[in-house]
């Protein structure tokens, strides 16, 4: 990644404008990425402090023993009780610290976990402030802080949602502080009864997997039936997976990190990119079919396909998408057109197409959004809209496919490295890239890693939401 900042950021001078200008200046390091395929111990060796206080203690023990993490339990012995067994199991001894002791003077934490899940009023959120202060420094770089609570929805009280809610403001400002040293900050909102969907979320958030997400709620709920052979290496093996705009991008890598998790891919991009489709395609040993999915058959010629080729459909992912930029006054009707065609017509006709002949019972559909169809950008009206109505699909359509044993999810990602940012004046770019949390753009991977997280078997207590993956970035956060 060109760093123009970095190199700017050398002179006093400069590094004094940017200062002024309210730029974070770059990191001294690189996210930590994951570089092979899902691993059964995605934390091995890794310190994570746990304050046990909540109701969903034991799946998170379980969660932290078999991921290979060291659990460091503060709280008393009975709190610290529910990861003795687990730790023994998997020969990660685990280490009670009483709550109010100060902490070792050598701790050194990749993650700090608190179950808040049994908070019910606002005065019981002293306690986020009295765990977190003492250890938020000696959290380490690329560390993970995850906040684990009910959903307001299930309060049975106004001030018990009151008190869910401040979880979520916590934890996003929190975020936007320990982004500095490329550590991120999430709440899980569990709905009750949903407590066993929860350990597959867990693992991937506090790997290096979700290194580019930060500051953001999720909600893990019971609408669709959990699958009990949750498999945490090669969890897509046997599956089949179809990635619309996979000739380049965060589509051909979308693809990649499908297949690398025992996917058989079907990469789709329009007729004149056959080229680079077939590339992407026969690298990973999948199939290309070139097709604009704007034709009016499209879906037809597409049913047709699997027919033949390669039967039903268990993912589904509509990444492709386009820009046509322009203020709404200069903008021509076929700019509007083309936009709302590929980003959102075509991704509602190909669903439903493909609901009614061409996706298996418990497929995962994954649709790209955009941080700007969330909070709107100058000169991308019709974007916006396009992308701000497939959330709202999402939305809606979780509920009527949620009996089927599906899930729907979208995606909006912030500022990505690929040939659509890299259009962008640089001044423009850079500046992109620093308003985040992070400091930093993401890679093409980062989106990747979360669209099979939630391709995966394990991620079936997720549906009907749209996660950033934005680095935390500060505009419409
Ligand atoms: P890209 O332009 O590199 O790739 C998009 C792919 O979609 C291309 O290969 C293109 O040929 C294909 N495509 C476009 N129209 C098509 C059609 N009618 N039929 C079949 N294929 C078609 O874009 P990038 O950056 O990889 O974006 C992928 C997705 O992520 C898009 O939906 C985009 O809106 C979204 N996104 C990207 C961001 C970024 O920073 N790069 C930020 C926010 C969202």
């Amino acid at each position: 990644m060109s760093d123009l900042l970095v190199d700017l950021g050398q002179n006093p001078y400069i590094k004094q404008a940017i200062k002024q200008l309210g730029l974070p200046l770059p990191m001294p390091e690189k996210l930590r990425r994951p570089r092979g395929a899902w691993e059964e111990r995605p934390l091995d060796g890794r310190t994570v402090v746990v304050f046990a206080c909540g109701q969903l203690t034991l799946p998170l023990a379980a969660t932290l023993a078999q991921a290979g993490a060291f659990a460091k339990v503060v709280g008393t012995s009975l709190q610290a009780a529910p990861f003795v067994a687990p730790g023994e199991a998997f020969g990660r001894r685990i280490v009670q610290i009483e709550a109010d002791a100060e902490p070792p003077a050598d701790l050194r934490a990749d993650a700090l976990v608190f179950d808040a899940s049994s908070l019910s009023m606002p005065r019981e959120l002293r306690g986020l402030y009295d765990a977190f202060h003492p250890y938020i420094g000696a959290l380490n770089r690329g560390g993970r802080v995850l906040v684990i609570g009910r959903p307001a929805s299930a309060s049975r009280t106004a001030a018990e949602a009151a008190t869910s809610a401040a979880l979520d403001g916590f934890v996003r400002s929190l975020a936007k502080e320990v982004g500095r040293k490329g550590a991120t900050a999430h709440t899980v909102f569990v709905e009750p009864g949903a407590g066993e969907r929860l350990p597959p979320l867990v693992r991937f958030l506090l790997s290096d997997r979700s290194s580019f997400l930060t500051g953001q709620p999720w909600t893990v709920d019971a609408r669709v039936e959990s699958t009990l052979d949750v498999k945490f290496v090669r969890p897509l093996e046997g599956k089949t997976a179809l990635v619309t705009g996979a000739a380049r991008g965060i589509g051909a890598s979308i693809a990649q990190a499908l297949a690398a998790e025992g996917a058989k891919v079907v990469c789709l991009d329009r007729p004149g990119d056959e080229a680079p489709l077939a590339q992407v395609a026969q690298a990973i040993g999948g199939a290309a079919i070139a097709l604009d999915i704007t034709e009016r058959d499209a879906s037809v010629k597409l049913i047709d396909y699997l027919d033949t080729k390669c039967g039903p459909l268990d993912i589904l992912i509509h990444n492709a998408g386009i820009t046509r930029d322009k203020t709404l006054g200069r903008m021509s009707a076929s700019y509007w057109d083309q936009a709302l065609a590929v980003n959102l017509d075509a991704v509602v006709d190909l669903t439903e197409a493909l609901l009614a002949h061409g996706l298996s019972n418990n497929a995962r559909i994954v649709c790209l959004s955009s941080v700007s169809g969330l909070a709107g950008n100058v000169g991308q009206s019709n974007y916006s809209a396009s992308k701000a109505g497939v959330v709202g699909y999402v939305k809606a359509l979780s509920q009527t496919i949620a009996q089927r044993g599906m899930t729907i999810n979208a995606i909006a990602p912030g500022f990505i490295e690929t040939r659509l940012t890299a259009a962008m004046p640089a001044v423009t770019r850079e500046v992109a890239r620093r308003l985040s949390a992070l400091g930093q753009g993401g890679l093409p991977k980062d989106i990747a890693e979360l669209v099979t997280f939630l391709s995966s078997p394990g991620a079936s207590g997720l549906t009907g939401q749209c996660q950033r993956a934005c680095g935390g970035m500060f505009i419409g956060a």
